[in-house]
């Protein structure tokens, strides 16, 4: 059994990151803190073993395979990315290539993260099946605003110094995935946020994501499109 659990948390202050490492083992507990000043060109050659998936632009797939991760808050990356290093967060697809031996140490982990932070989002993510002004879009809209918005935030755009990762335009299918892996036990995430979710039905947390999936990304955020 594993009792071994790794938190990242990251704070940026005027480009310089803290990086606070948490070790739960039994009753102890031990904290590392390390200081990084990000090296955006080192980030620049780490993220080519992200690029194969999650693709050059940090896009991800449409089909939700991979997510998006351009406009994810930084404190969010790292705590995956530490979850899915130890094992916390199941993903033996992704699982080889974030070890120490293959993306590198903490200072790497920070350097790519924020190059991560520089790649503009998709403007055409994966959405639902039902537009504004459809009944569905209403009832996901409610259900939204009564269960979600104290942690994901009213547009979706989540909280880096929470870890409450943002929302809005990540692709429909990927965000459909996690949620019902979450209602079924296989992704472990805030007990209050799978208190609300296990609430749900099916067909509710289906419409839920609906809504999420139109939620406007400003358009700071956005790459322009792309032409034909
Ligand atoms: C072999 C393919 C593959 C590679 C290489 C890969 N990933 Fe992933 N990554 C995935 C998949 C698949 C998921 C979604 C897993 C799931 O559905 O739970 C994911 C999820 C993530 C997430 C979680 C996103 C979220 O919104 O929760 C982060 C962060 C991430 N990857 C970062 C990286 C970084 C940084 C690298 C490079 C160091 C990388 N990945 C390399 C396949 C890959
Ligand atoms: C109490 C705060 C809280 C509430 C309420 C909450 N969430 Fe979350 N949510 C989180 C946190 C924290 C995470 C990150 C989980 C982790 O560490 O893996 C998360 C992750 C997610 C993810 C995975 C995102 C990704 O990029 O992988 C989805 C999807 C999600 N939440 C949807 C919802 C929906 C839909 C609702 C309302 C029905 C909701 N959440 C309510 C805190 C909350």
């Amino acid at each position: 059994m594993n009792y071994r659990r790794w938190l990242g948390f990251l704070h940026v202050i005027l480009g310089i990151f803290f990086l606070v490492v948490t070790t739960f083992s039994h009753a102890d507990e031990i904290t590392i803190e390390l200081r990084f000043q990000p090296n955006l060109e080192n980030g620049k050659l780490v993220y080519e073993i992200c690029a194969s998936c999650h693709l050059p632009d940090g896009w991800g797939d449409k089909d939700g395979t991979y997510p998006q991760l351009a406009g994810q808050h930084q404190n969010v990356l790292i705590k995956q990315i530490l979850e899915i290093r130890s094992g916390e967060r199941d993903n033996p697809l992704m699982y080889p290539f974030v070890q120490e031996r293959t993306l590198g140490n903490y200072q790497d982990l920070a350097d790519v993260v924020a190059y991560i932070a520089t790649l503009p989002m998709t403007p055409e993510h994966n959405k639902g099946p039902w537009p504004n002004f459809t009944k569905e879009y209403e009832k996901g809209k409610k259900i939204y605003k009564k269960n979600c918005v104290s942690c994901h935030g009213k547009t979706g755009e989540g909280n880096n110094k929470q870890y409450y990762p943002r929302l809005q335009g990540q692709h429909y299918a990927y965000v459909l995935r996690q949620a019902r892996m979450v209602q079924k036990g296989l992704r472990k995430v805030d007990p209050a946020m799978l208190a609300v979710v296990k609430n749900l039905s099916r067909e509710d947390l289906e419409l839920v994501i609906n809504y999420v999936s139109y939620l406007p990304v400003p358009d700071k955020d956005l790459a322009p499109f792309k032409d034909q």
